[in-house]
């Protein structure tokens, strides 16, 4: 019998289209593998639907159940490949369901996702690697907007950029150059981000670097850094607006390739990656510095983790056939 492997996608508003892209190239991607391929779909409300058109409504089974309740039946799951991102979806929160189920599962797991999922907690272990990160401030959900500028003031200066600590996609993140703009943009990125912030030190110049983790055939890959050309801020629209230039391999030279390849893979280690990730940073002024590591990264044709596969002469099929190989030998 054929190992059936369910396809979750949709999930989160903010992440729920391109999670869709994600979905239509990984299933033709896997076209022809040797397994089942069962789609399950999340709607933005959080309701799964299993088929080829979303038909059935679908209960995942609680403690130990392996699968799916439907109208129809019971739907067995022997791995699931989790093409979501973001709150839900890759912050750990999916995989504990997944876990109590059960069900084995492609990527980063509970523990990995919640902190890599977090930018303040992602920090802190990163930093502790004695690894650059921006100076940055968070706040109690208590904290009033006077009093968040007062340390922010103290601390930073600006202009700093300020984002929820959980959420991806630049949802709530803003460029703030003075007080008045900061008193506009906190409650706004705090209502966005459930009273979870952070405030950093703005880079003004800066280029955005990225690369990706791997695990294939029990090895550990980093690959060579992928560019995405924004002077500014790349926001929800130069993210998805298909207009941002991005580059598979960035032109940097072999000691800033070499450093961050150190960085990530020391990265890699000490939040037990798993499977795939995106590990970004910036590099400003001769230094390299962490910014965030995404445990389910974009994964659409357009897509830079894929593109950056290609490049290190990785074909993104071979990985995804790699991945849930290892989730079912779990
Ligand atoms: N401290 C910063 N200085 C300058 N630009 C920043 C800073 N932090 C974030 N940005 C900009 O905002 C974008 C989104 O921030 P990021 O931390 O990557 O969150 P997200 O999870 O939403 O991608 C970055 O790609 C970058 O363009
Ligand atoms: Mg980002």
């Amino acid at each position: 019998m054929k190992k059936r492997i369910a396809l979750l996608y949709g999930g989160e508003k903010s992440e729920h289209d391109v999670s869709v892209m994600g979905y239509k190239y990984v299933s033709s991607l896997l076209n022809g593998s040797p397994y089942e391929i069962l789609p399950v779909y999340i709607t933005k409300m959080g309701e799964w639907y299993v088929g080829d058109k979303s038909q059935l409504r679908a209960y995942p089974c609680a403690y130990g159940g392996g699968g799916l309740y439907t109208e129809d039946g019971y739907v067995r799951i022997d791995c699931v490949l989790p093409l979501l991102h973001g709150r839900l979806g890759e912050d750990g929160s999916l995989q504990g369901a997944l876990d109590i189920m059960g069900v084995p599962y492609v990527g980063a797991d509970v523990c990995t996702g919640a902190v890599s999922a977090d930018k303040h907690y992602a920090k802190l272990v990163v930093s502790s690697l004695d690894i650059p990160t921006l100076d940055s401030v968070v706040f109690s959900s208590f904290e009033d907007t006077e009093g968040a500028l007062g340390k922010c003031k103290e601390k930073l200066g600006f202009p700093l950029f300020i984002k929820p600590r959980r959420l991806g996609s630049s949802v709530g993140a803003y460029p703030v150059y003075d007080e008045e703009d900061f008193r506009s943009c906190f409650s706004l990125s705090m209502k966005a981000g459930g009273n979870l912030v952070i405030a950093e030190r703005m880079l003004e110049e800066k280029r955005e670097l990225e690369c990706a983790f791997l695990e294939m055939g029990g090895k550990r890959i980093i690959t060579a850094p992928g560019e995405i050309h924004i002077s500014g801020f790349y926001g929800f629209g130069e993210k998805y607006g298909g207009q941002t230039r991005v580059s598979a391999r960035a032109d940097i030279s072999k000691e800033y390739a070499e450093r961050i390849s150190d960085y990530a893979e020391r990265i890699a280690e000490a939040l037990r990656l798993r499977h795939l990730a995106r590990i970004d940073f910036f590099l400003s002024d001769g230094t390299v510095c962490f910014n965030e590591v995404n445990t389910f990264p974009g994964f659409t044709e357009d897509s830079l983790y894929p593109k950056m596969l290609e490049a290190s002469g990785i074909p993104p099929r071979d990985a995804i056939l790699s991945f849930i190989e290892d989730a079912l030998a779990c």
